[in-house]
C-alpha cells in the first residue's frame, strides 16, 4: 500500500571540495566534489538520477574572474567524491561551485548555495627562503616567543591576495593589527625530518592602500620544542611563505619572507612550551607591532633576521604539503562549577569536565602582579590538585599584569588537559576570573548516541570527550602529560568509534601522512614508528604498526574516499613486505613490544598472551585487509597475493596456539577475541573456541581481563558468536575493572587504566596514570552499531546502503543513535515497552537501508501502520532462523513490532 506522498523540491546542501567544507589550499588539480540531499517534505526514495555542476575562478569578493566550466548534465547518482571531467583549474587560485540535481522523478533541484575552494601549490615546489632569528634552542629548554613583522606599500588594491604560510613551530600571522585567522597551532605538525605543512588564506579584506604591516608571532611548538623522550625535530623555529596579490589585470606580485623581515625577542611570551605551558608579562606588550598606523617601532630592536635555504639538507625540497586536515580552533568556552579559596591568594576552580585546552584570566590586578594557574585532572584531597601524572610537564600559565583596569588573557602556544585549576596570587578573582576554553580539532560532531541507561550515555559523553581532548594536531594518548603524541596503537583501535563520533576521514587522512613518512625500511624491527609523528621510541611494534593498514581502511569504510586507499597502499604493502620479513613461516617474530597493553594485574612488559601471538594476529588481519584493499582498487593479483599470506599465517596461527579443543595454548580473552575477531578459526574450531572464550568471561565473574587490543574487540565479537547479553553484562559491571568502573568514581573522561584511581589504593603507583585516554572508549562504536544499531556496511564504503539491526539488551527499555554519513543523517531510535517494540528509522536521500529484525514472524512487523508484507516501499528479502531482512529507501518510517 502507498501513502500519499507531497514532493517538495529537494535541496542541494552541505557542499564539499575534496571532503572539506572549507578547503583553502587543496593540493590536486583534480578534485571531488561531493554534496548532500536534503528532503524536508518526509517523502521516501529520494534518489539522484543526475546532476549539473558549474564552476568558475573568483577573486577574493566573489567576483566571476577568468576561467569557469560546467559539466552540463551528467546522469550520474553519485553525489560523493564526483570526479569532473574536462574540468582544469590551476594552482594558487581561488574557485566557487554550485551543483542542482534531478531526482528519481526529473525532479530539478535550484542550485545549491555557492561553495568555494583555493587550491595550493599542486606540486609546484616551496621557493621563498626560511627565516628565523638564528637562536638556537637545546632539548629541553624554554624559549620566549618572537614577532616578526614587514611593511609594503600598496598603490592599488588586489582583487584577489592569500597568504601562504609554512612553519617549523608555530606561528600566528597578523595583518595591519588583525590577526589574520583564528585557527591555532599552525601551520601543523607533519613528521618534519621529511615533510612541512603550508596553509593558505585569503586576506584581501585586511589590506589597506598604502602602508601595510605583515606580522608573525613565532613559537616553538612541536619542532624546536622538547618532545618525550628528549625528541626535538630541530633547534631553530623559522617559518616561510609569501603574501600574492593579484591585480584586475591579472598580474601578481609576492611579499616573501627575506632577508628585509625584522625581528625582536622583546614581546610579552617570555615561555613557550607545549608540557611546560607559557609565561606572558603584559607590560611587554607590543603595541602597535603589527599596525600600519603605528609606524614608530624604535621603542623595541627589532633586528635583521637570519635567512636560510638549506637545512636537513635542503629544505627548500622539503615536501610542502598543503594542510588537510581541519585546523585546531577554541571549541566550547566552560564555565567553572565551583570556585574554593584554599589559602592566601590561592583559590581552586573545578570546570565538572576533563579537557583540553586552558583558560581565560580575566583579573583587575597592580602592574607587576603575578598570576601562575597550575592545571591538573584530578585531586589529591579537596584542596590539592593531583600533579605527579603530569610527570616532567610544568604545565603552568603565568601572567604578570600590566596593571591598566581589567585585563584578559589566554596563552597561545600551549594547551593543558585539566579539569581543576589552581589560582595562585589574586587577591579575590573576578566573577568571570576564569572560563574553561577547550580547544579541539574543527571537527563536525557527527554522532549521537543516548539510551535509557545514564551511565552508558555518560561513557558515550567521557568518550566523546576524550576524543575532543586528544584530536587536536594529530590523534594524542592523552593531553595532559609529557607525552600528548600521535601512538598509533591508540588512534588504531579508537578510528572505528572517532569515525562516528566526529567527521575526522581528512583529519586521519592527513595524520597518515606522518605514519607513511616515519616508515622505516629495516628488515628487522622495521614499521611505521609508534608514535607518528616520529618523536623518538621503536617502530614496527604488533597492534601499533599495522595503523597504517587499519586507519586506512576505517575511513574507508566511514566516508567512502578511496584516495585514503590507493595513497597509503603503496606504504602498507612496504610496511606488509617488513613484516613478512619477520614471519616467514607465517609466525610474526619480532622483539617483544606493548602486548596487550595495560591489561589488568600484569606489570609492564608482562601482559598476556605471548607477544608472537599478538603480532601474528595482527599480520594475518592486516594481510586480510591489505588483500581487500587490493581488490578495491583492482589489483587482482596483488588480492591473491595478500590473501594467500592470510591464509598462510592463519593457519600457522591455529597450529601454533590452537588445540583441537578449541582452548589456545594462552588461554586468556584477548587471545580467542584475536582468533575470533579477526577471522582466524576455522568454522570448526570457532564453535569450540567460543565455549572457552565465553568461559574466560565467566571465570572473570564476566569481567573483562583485557587491555588496549583486546578490549576493542569485547562487544563485537561475543555479539558475531550470539552472546550479545554477555556483551552487555561485561560492559555493565560497575566493579573493576569494567568501562563504568571509572564513572562510578566520578570520571569525565576515559581512563587511561581500568584501575587509574581505585577506593583501595588510590592513585596507581605509575607515575604514567593519564585520566584521559581514548583507547578503551573504543567500546562507543557498539553503543551506536548495535545497541542502536546503526551500522555501515562493508560492501557497501561510505554509507550508500547500510544496516539498521538494533540489539536491545542490558534491561535497555530505549536506545537511540544519529549519525551524519556523507549522504545525511542516519537515525535508528527503539523503544521497548513488554512486548511491543517501536523503532524509528531515517534514511538519507540517495541512500537504502536494510532493516534486520529478530522476530519470529515476519507478519508483525508493521511499518507506518502498514504490515510489511503490503508496505510498498519495503523490499522483504530475507526472513530465516527468526530473522527478517528488509530494504527501504530513504525516508523516516516508524516500525513496530
Ligand atoms: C602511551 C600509550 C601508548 C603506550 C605504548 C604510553 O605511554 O600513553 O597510550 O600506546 O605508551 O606503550
Amino acid at each position: 500500500m502507498n501513502e500519499p506522498l507531497c514532493y517538495p523540491k529537494i535541496e542541494v546542501v552541505t557542499l564539499r571540495c575534496e571532503g572539506l567544507t572549507s578547503a583553502s589550499q587543496i593540493e590536486t588539480l583534480n578534485p571531488r566534489f561531493s554534496w548532500k540531499l536534503s528532503d524536508t517534505g518526509g517523502t521516501r526514495g529520494r534518489m539522484q538520477k543526475a546532476f549539473e555542476l558549474n564552476l568558475w575562478e573568483v577573486d577574493s569578493n566573489g567576483n566571476e574572474m577568468g576561467y569557469s566550466f560546467s559539466s552540463s548534465t551528467v546522469n550520474s547518482s553519485k553525489s560523493q567524491w564526483v570526479l569532473l571531467e574536462g574540468l582544469s583549474i590551476k594552482s594558487r587560485s581561488l574557485y566557487a561551485w554550485k551543483v542542482k540535481i534531478w531526482d528519481e522523478q526529473g525532479l530539478e533541484s535550484d542550485w545549491s548555495e555557492i561553495h568555494s575552494f583555493g587550491t595550493g601549490l599542486c606540486g609546484e615546489k616551496w621557493f621563498t627562503p626560511w627565516i628565523g632569528d638564528g637562536r638556537h634552542l637545546r632539548t629541553f629548554e624554554t624559549a620566549p616567543a618572537r614577532h616578526f613583522r614587514k611593511s609594503f606599500m600598496l598603490e592599488a588594491m588586489p582583487v584577489r591576495a592569500r597568504l601562504y604560510l609554512s612553519a617549523m613551530g608555530f606561528v600566528e600571522p597578523w595583518i595591519n593589527g588583525s590577526k589574520v585567522t583564528e585557527d591555532l597551532f599552525i601551520p601543523g605538525w607533519p613528521d618534519f625530518r621529511t615533510r612541512v605543512f603550508y596553509c593558505a588564506y585569503d586576506v584581501s579584506h585586511l589590506l589597506e592602500s598604502g602602508t601595510n604591516i605583515l606580522g608573525i608571532i613565532l613559537g616553538d611548538g612541536y619542532y624546536s620544542g622538547t618532545m618525550i623522550p628528549g625528541h626535538q625535530y630541530g633547534v631553530e623555529a623559522r617559518f616561510s611563505g609569501f603574501l600574492e596579490l593579484i591585480d584586475s589585470a591579472g598580474n601578481k606580485t609576492q611579499i616573501s619572507s627575506d632577508d628585509s623581515w625584522k625581528w625582536t625577542d622583546q614581546g610579552p611570551i617570555l615561555l613557550n612550551s607545549i608540557y611546560d605551558g607559557e609565561t606572558y608579562d603584559a607590560s611587554k606588550e607590543l603595541r602597535g607591532w603589527c599596525d600600519s598606523n603605528v609606524s614608530d617601532d624604535t621603542g623595541t630592536a627589532w633586528k635583521d633576521v637570519v635567512v636560510s635555504q638549506g637545512l636537513h639538507g635542503d629544505m627548500m625540497h622539503m615536501a610542502s604539503t598543503g594542510r588537510i586536515a581541519e585546523p585546531v580552533r577554541r571549541q566550547e568556552t566552560i564555565l567553572p562549577v565551583s570556585l574554593k579559596k584554599i589559602g592566601d591568594q590561592k583559590f581552586l576552580y573545578d570546570f565538572g569536565q576533563n579537557f583540553a585546552g586552558w583558560v581565560r584570566l580575566k583579573i583587575k590586578a597592580e602592574r607587576g602582579n603575578v598570576v601562575r594557574m597550575r592545571f591538573a585532572e584530578i585531586l589529591e584531597n579537596d584542596e590539592q590538585i593531583h600533579t605527579e601524572n603530569l610527570r616532567t610537564a610544568k604545565t603552568t600559565a603565568t601572567y604578570i599584569a600590566k596593571g591598566e583596569g581589567i585585563e584578559e588573557w589566554e596563552p597561545l602556544f600551549t594547551y593543558f588537559g585539566f579539569r581543576y585549576v589552581e589560582l595562585v596570587g589574586v587577591v579575590e578573582p573576578l566573577v568571570d576570573g576564569l572560563t574553561g576554553i577547550a580547544v579541539y580539532a574543527d571537527l563536525e560532531e557527527s554522532g549521537y548516541f543516548e539510551c535509557s541507561n545514564d551511565l552508558l550515555n555518560k561513557l558515550w559523553s567521557n568518550t566523546l570527550w576524550g576524543q575532543k581532548s586528544n584530536f587536536l594536531e594529530v590523534p594524542t594518548d592523552c593531553p595532559q602529560r609529557d607525552e600528548r603524541v600521535g601512538w598509533t596503537g591508540d588512534a588504531q583501535v579508537f578510528a572505528p568509534t572517532a569515525l562516528y563520533n566526529m567527521s575526522c576521514g581528512n583529519y586521519l587522512r592527513q595524520w597518515l601522512y606522518s605514519v607513511r613518512d616515519g616508515l622505516r625500511d629495516d628488515p628487522l624491527n622495521g614499521g611505521v614508528p609508534d608514535m607518528a609523528p616520529y618523536t623518538g621510541f621503536f617502530h614496527g611494534s604488533a597492534g601499533w604498526s599495522e595503523a597504517l593498514v587499519l586507519v586506512p581502511w576505517a575511513v574507508w569504510q566511514h566516508t567512502g574516499d578511496r584516495k585514503i586507499l590507493e595513497e597509503n597502499f603503496p606504504a602498507i604493502t612496504h610496511l606488509m613486505e617488513l613484516m613478512g620479513n619477520e614471519a616467514k613461516d607465517g609466525i610474526r617474530k619480532s622483539p617483544e613490544s606493548y602486548g596487550d597493553w595495560l591489561s589488568p594485574g600484569y606489570e609492564r612488559g608482562h601482559y598476556p598472551p605471548r607477544y608472537e601471538l599478538i603480532a601474528t594476529a595482527y599480520y594475518a588481519h592486516a594481510a586480510d585487509l591489505t588483500a581487500r584493499m587490493a581488490d578495491v582498487l583492482e589489483k587482482p593479483k596483488l588480492a591473491l597475493h595478500y590473501n594467500y599470506i592470510f591464509e598462510q599465517s592463519r593457519r600457522a596461527f591455529r597450529k601454533a596456539y590452537f588445540k583441537r579443543n578449541g582452548r589456545c595454548v594462552d588461554d586468556f580473552q584477548t587471545s580467542y577475541l584475536l582468533a575470533i575477531g579477526f577471522n582466524l578459526l576455522t568454522d570448526a574450531l570457532k564453535q569450540k573456541a567460543v565455549t572457552h572464550l565465553v568461559r574466560t568471561f565467566k571465570q572473570k565473574n564476566k569481567h573483562l581481563a583485557t587491555g588496549f587490543l583486546g578490549t576493542p574487540l569485547i562487544n563485537s565479537v561475543l555479539t558475531s558468536i550470539g552472546e550479545t547479553d554477555l556483551a552487555y553484562d561485561v560492559l555493565l559491571q560497575k566493579s573493576y575493572p569494567g568501562w563504568l568502573f571509572s564513572i562510578m568514581n566520578g570520571a569525565t573522561t576515559v581512563w587511561e587504566r581500568w584501575d587509574s584511581w581505585t577506593p583501595e589504593h588510590g592513585f596507581h603507583k605509575d607515575g604514567m596514570n593519564s585520566f584521559n585516554h581514548y583507547a578503551y572508549g573504543s567500546v562507543v562504536k557498539w553503543l551506536y552499531d548495535t545497541v542502536a544499531g546503526l551500522k555501515q556496511i562493508s560492501e557497501f564504503p561510505g554509507w550508500s546502503h547500510f544496516r539498521i539491526e538494533p540489539k536491545p539488551g542490558g534491561g535497555l527499555t530505549h536506545a537511540k543513535a544519529q549519525v551524519q554519513t556523507p549522504f545525511g543523517r542516519a537515525v535508528s531510535s527503539w523503544e521497548k515497552e513488554g512486548n511491543r517494540f517501536q523503532l524509528t528509522v531515517e534514511i538519507p536521500p540517495n541512500s537504502t537501508a536494510e532493516v534486520v529484525l529478530h522476530v519470529s514472524d515476519p507478519g508483525v512487523v508493521q511499518i507506518n501502520g502498514v504490515s510489511l508484507m503490503k508496505y510498498s516501499y519495503a523490499n522483504l528479502k530475507q526472513f530465516y532462523a527468526e530473522t527478517v531482512i528488509f530494504d527501504l529507501p530513504s525516508g523516516e518510517y516508524s516500525v513496530s513490532v
